[in-house]
């Protein structure tokens, strides 16, 4: 018995796979996305599309009630760390203040599931070398903490209404929908795969190095790849853990546990194209941490996940196609 579930940010990245995986999964979906970074042309034919801001709660509650709406999967926000270090008050709009205001259209439109999009940069600088849903939430950057607020804030409001939630701290999304129905479109991306890709087809000159003397095996930032469709499969997992316990709430680390250093990941992008991308050693970037590595023990035991894709040269291959197969103009 499968409920309308909205997706905001469904004309995204990470939306747009989530819509195929619902789809897949058999649920209705439906988009809710402003268009800023995202585009129409990623959400399937045939998908009721609105072109709202999540902050616009008059037009959310419509949309909700139009299409009976059970549960939202809130990917819609900003991304960018540095960018985050440069304009704060972006972030926290983005990512706090507005969905402040969809989660009150949730409550008062008497939605019961709430799945939302959170980052492993609610961790910051950890002191272990894996993080584990249980360390300490110390975020670096304000990318971070507006992620962190917005976690707390569905923590309250699932303890005062009837609404339970799944907070999914994010490591290092990349790769591209296995069968190339979407993929990251992103204008001016600045995440490592997607920047690696672009320079391995020409589009950018180089690949810039942003720190060599972290303290990882070799001074290059090392993070938890995870391939966006094993992402977005733990999204449907979780959405339906949330139906069958409605009492339950649940904060779940997705990223295989295992990590990557910058030198690595192009390794693999060379090892994948056949060519070699010229890298330029720079420095750090402000509000990096040198290594962040997830524990999923809970996202393997809570939703009996699955992952199938953690092969880097995989990931990196599924980018690679993606790029590939899209406009072939320059990336910046
Ligand atoms: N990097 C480079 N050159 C680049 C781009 C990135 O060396 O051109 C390095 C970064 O310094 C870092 C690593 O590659 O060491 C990954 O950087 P990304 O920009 O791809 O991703 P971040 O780790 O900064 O952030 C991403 C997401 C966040 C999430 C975080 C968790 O944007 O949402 O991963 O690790 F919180």
């Amino acid at each position: 018995n499968k409920f309308s579930v909205l997706v905001t940010g469904g004309a995204g990245y990470i939306g747009s796979h989530a819509v195929l995986a619902l789809q897949d999964a058999g649920w209705p979906v439906v988009v809710v996305d402003n268009l800023v970074t995202g585009f129409r042309s990623a959400v399937s034919e045939g998908v009721p599309f609105h072109e709202v801001d999540v902050g616009d709660g008059k037009a959310v509650r419509s949309i909700l009630r139009e299409h009976g709406i059970g549960a939202i999967m809130h990917f819609a926000g900003s991304v960018v760390v540095p960018e985050s270090v440069e304009n704060p008050l972006k972030y926290y709009d983005n990512n706090t203040a507005r969905s402040r205001v969809l989660i009150e259209a949730a409550i008062k439109e008497g939605v019961r599931h709430f799945v939302f999009s959170s980052t492993a940069a609610v961790y910051g600088e950890p002191d272990t070398a894996r993080v584990s849903e249980d360390s300490p939430t110390r975020p670096i950057n304000p990318y971070g903490m507006s992620k962190l607020m917005t976690e707390a804030m569905l923590r309250d409001v699932t303890n005062a209404h009837d609404l339970n939630h799944c907070i999914l701290r994010y490591f290092n999304v990349a790769g591209a929908d296995p069968q190339g129905r979407t993929g990251q479109s992103t204008q001016g991306a600045t995440h490592l795969i997607k920047v690696a890709v672009e320079a391995a087809l020409g589009k950018r000159s180089h690949v810039a190095i942003f720190g060599g003397d972290f303290e990882t095996r070799d001074g290059t930032g090392v993070r938890d790849y995870i391939h966006v469709s094993d992402l977005v499969a733990a999204h449907v997992l979780a959405l339906e853990a949330l139906v069958e316990k409605p009492d339950a709430s649940m904060t779940l680390n997705c990223g295989y546990g295992r990590g990557y250093s910058v030198r690595e990941v192009l390794d693999a992008v060379d090892r994948v194209s056949g060519g070699e991308v010229e890298r330029r050693q720079e420095p750090r970037r402000a509000g990096d941490p040198g290594e962040l590595i997830s524990e999923n023990a809970r996202l393997l035991a809570t939703v009996l996940w699955q992952p199938r894709h953690q092969n880097i040269d995989e990931i990196v291959g599924h980018a690679l196609a993606w790029e590939r197969q899209s406009a072939l103009e320059p990336a910046g």
